[in-house]
């Protein structure tokens, strides 16, 4: 950007991964100060970047990126004046940078709005980009400021205007590897983050378990390379889509897919990685029960010594009850994860 002032960056991402984001933050970011929650939110960190930014995409999980620029106006019509404008544009810029887009479309109250339509007009002239509220692949937010520090006890503050702009054409969560759509598949950042949790070790012999379109082991690959990688799963068209995916992700020679039932299936491994089918998609509240016991035993035969497990499941009573039942596996930590309505969880197990 043309001003000199540092970055800010607020990043999405799903409530319950704030901490596994700090730590890939300062992992992969080296910001001078750690991320902290954006003020009353569950979802957003705020960190000054000290690189560039084309950096955040580096990022797997949080699930969006946005260049923060906060006005002390008390409205949105003075954000189409000249310097404010020009601050709006050099972010814009900033973001274009990073990935292009043509379209562009704001988030926010009242966006059909005249204050709106200006500022389309403006940014549309001023970027070329065309404004889309419906599919617009650039999105600006705009939203109340948060009244930060001090000011915060002064109830008559006025917390300004923020404008958010997104960095890139689509979310960080929208994976690029993704070909091949399948029902169940894994939110991407929440597979990364499953990744991250269990720690990444070159000499770790892979598997993920029950693997659909192998959303898993493609986030395991990415995240390091593995002495072996290899998705089992009982479905042709699972097995399939793996196999797409793993191929535009470029994986395809350093991963092997079995279809297989995981009864079936040999081996031993130090890393197991997997989402055994929930609700009414790919299996149904009576037969999960089984699916779990069967999970932690199969995953217990498959594993070798000091094997770590990781399952992510919506089944909570029917895990916690498998877990109380059997002795094959300690859980090291749960994890809970908010996406989409549904509250799945985490476990990191250690094969005893
Ligand atoms: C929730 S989906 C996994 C989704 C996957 N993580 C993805 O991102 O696409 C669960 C998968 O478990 C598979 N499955 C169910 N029972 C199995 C078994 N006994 N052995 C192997 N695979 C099984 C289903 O075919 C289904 O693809």
């Amino acid at each position: 950007m043309a001003s000199t002032a540092p970055t800010v960056v607020e990043l999405t991402f799903l409530p319950g991964l704030a901490d596994v984001l700090r730590d890939e933050v300062a992992e992969v970011l080296h910001p001078k100060r750690p991320a902290t929650l954006v003020p009353g939110r569950s979802d957003a960190l705020v960190l000054t970047l000290p690189g560039a930014l084309s950096e955040v995409r580096r990022l797997t999980t949080a699930v969006a990126a946005f260049v923060v620029l906060h006005f002390d106006v008390p409205r949105p019509k003075s954000l189409t004046s000249g310097d404010h404008l020009r601050r709006i544009v050099d972010a814009v810029y900033a973001s274009l940078r990073v990935a292009g887009s043509s379209t562009f479309r704001f988030e926010a109250a009242g966006s059909d709005s005249t204050v709106f339509a200006r500022l389309a007009s403006e940014l549309n002239a001023a970027t070329g980009l065309k404004h889309d509220e419906k599919d617009g692949e650039l999105v600006v937010r705009v939203r109340r400021g948060v009244v930060r520090g001090s000011d915060a006890r002064t109830s008559e503050a006025d917390p300004g205007w923020d404008v958010l702009v997104r960095v890139g054409n689509r979310p960080l969560s929208a994976r690029p590897w993704r070909v091949a759509d399948y029902p169940g598949a894994v939110n991407a950042t929440i597979a990364a983050a499953m990744v991250r949790l269990a720690g990444v070790d070159a000499d770790d012999r892979v598997a993920n378990l029950m693997c659909g379109s192998g959303t898993l082991l493609i986030e395991r690959l990415l995240a390091g390379p593995a002495a072996v990688a290899t998705g089992i799963d009982l479905a042709t068209d699972a097995v399939e889509a793996s196999r797409a995916n793993l191929e535009a992700a470029a994986l395809q020679r350093k991963a092997t897919l079995q279809t297989a039932d995981i009864a079936a299936a040999d081996g031993a491994y130090d890393l197991l990685l997997a989402d055994p089918p929930w609700g009414t998609i790919h299996g149904s509240h009576a037969t999960n029960a089984d699916l779990h016991a069967t999970l932690l035993r199969e995953a217990h035969r498959l594993a070798a010594p000091g094997a770590r497990l990781v399952v992510l499941t919506h089944e909570i009573k029917v895990m916690e009850r498998c877990l109380r039942e059997t002795d094959l596996w300690a859980v090291r930590s749960e994890t809970r994860v908010f996406a989409k309505g549904h509250h799945p969880r985490i476990y990191l197990l250690d094969r005893t």
